[in-house]
């Protein structure tokens, strides 16, 4: 009877549940498999005993539409620091008779995998993240729900912003990439989106509200947390003392907002979203996305197909090599369509008047 571990990796993020869920259910079904749940990512197989749970039928059902992960995760985990934690995730995977290891997680993750699979690890990867920047994936699961929480507070700004004539900016996560500021921007019908792709110019950003002020009253300015503005520091993250990481401070929207209130009549007023936007039950898409990425692990794992993830690319179902998956992020391209939409329609990138 084949045994496999499954574990989730990194920040969390709704549908991991889902991918569980198809994994498992996916590998007893079609060929008995044993699946073992590892607790907490990789930090479960580092530790002396390793803390692993044997799933069953029942305990993967009823939580597709569950956020989070039922096996929980870890941040900072990462077995490749050391050649003594690399050896002992290898010898734990050996002694529980693991014959393989599906991955759900970010680049880290996947970064963490590729180098597990080139000390011998049979593991197949699952790509996940609200951010949607994994390279050689379109679209990871928890992305569609993150837009559409951050397009619903959009939609609340805007009422209160119309009540009180007010500039209202909105922070989003992404990290170094767009994706939701932009969709949840284009979607929540924001009147200026920010970007980390396009460094934005605040004279550009306060004639929008000025203009604005004369006739609608009010501005929604929808940015991601990695944007800056031209010449100026990236503020995504800030060390706090006492912290043991660098822990998120929502700099970018308040450091917008302090450089706007001058330049403009109305108020202005910042709100960052933060962590909402990863929690709660994943959208239908998000479900049926994962449960499309769950299975095709699985397929991959039946196989014998190691060393790659799981992937949607132009809209097809696929792998790609855990080589090309685990470095760098995917960015918003410069050509990207959404782009050329949003300017067309008069919103806003900040981009300076020439
Ligand atoms: O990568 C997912 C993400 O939510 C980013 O959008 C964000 O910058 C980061 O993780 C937050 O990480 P943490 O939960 O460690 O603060």
């Amino acid at each position: 009877q084949p045994r496999i571990g499954i574990l989730t990796g990194g920040g969390d993020c709704p549908g991991l549940n889902a991918v569980i869920r198809a994994v498992a259910k996916s590998l007893m079904r079609q060929c008995g498999a044993e699946v073992i749940g590892i607790e907490d990512g990789f930090a479960g197989l580092m530790e002396d005993t390793p803390r692993v749970r044997a799933l069953t039928w029942d305990t993967v059902s009823g939580i597709v539409m569950r956020g989070g992960t039922i096996l929980g995760t870890s941040n900072r985990a990462d077995p490749l620091r050391s050649a003594a934690d690399t050896e002992r995730v290898l010898r734990h995977v050996a002694a529980l008779g693991l014959q393989g290891l599906v991955v759900i997680g970010g680049d880290g993750s996947m970064s963490i995998a590729h180098g597990l699979a080139q000390h011998g690890l049979r593991v197949v990867g699952v790509p996940k993240t609200i951010d949607n920047d994994i390279p050689g994936c379109e679209r990871s699961f928890g992305f569609d729900t993150a837009v559409a929480t951050v397009t619903e507070a959009i939609e609340r700004l805007q009422t209160t912003a119309q009540s009180h004539g007010r500039v209202m900016i909105v922070e989003t996560m992404g990290r170094w990439a767009g994706w939701i500021a932009l969709e949840a921007g284009l979607a929540g019908a924001a009147d200026v989106i920010l970007l980390p792709e396009i460094d934005y110019d605040i004279e550009a950003v306060a004639a929008v509200c000025r203009a604005r002020e004369q006739h609608q009253r009010y501005t929604i300015i929808c940015i991601g947390e990695g944007a800056k503005p031209i010449g100026g520091q990236y503020t995504v993250r800030a060390t706090v003392e006492g912290s043991p990481d660098p822990i998120r401070l929502g700099g970018v929207a308040h450091a917008l907002a302090a450089a706007l209130q001058p330049r403009v009549r109305s108020e202005v007023r910042a709100t960052v979203l933060g962590h909402v936007q990863r929690g709660g039950s994943p959208t239908p898409f998000d479900r049926v996305l994962a449960t499309q990425y769950g299975n095709e692990a699985a397929q991959l794992v039946m196989a014998g197909t190691w060393g790659r993830m799981v992937t949607l690319q132009h809209g097809r179902l696929g792998s790609v090599a855990l080589a090309d998956a685990a470095h760098g992020n995917r960015r918003v391209p410069l050509d990207d369509p959404l782009l050329r939409a949003a300017r067309q329609i008069g919103i806003s990138l900040g981009e300076p008047s020439v």
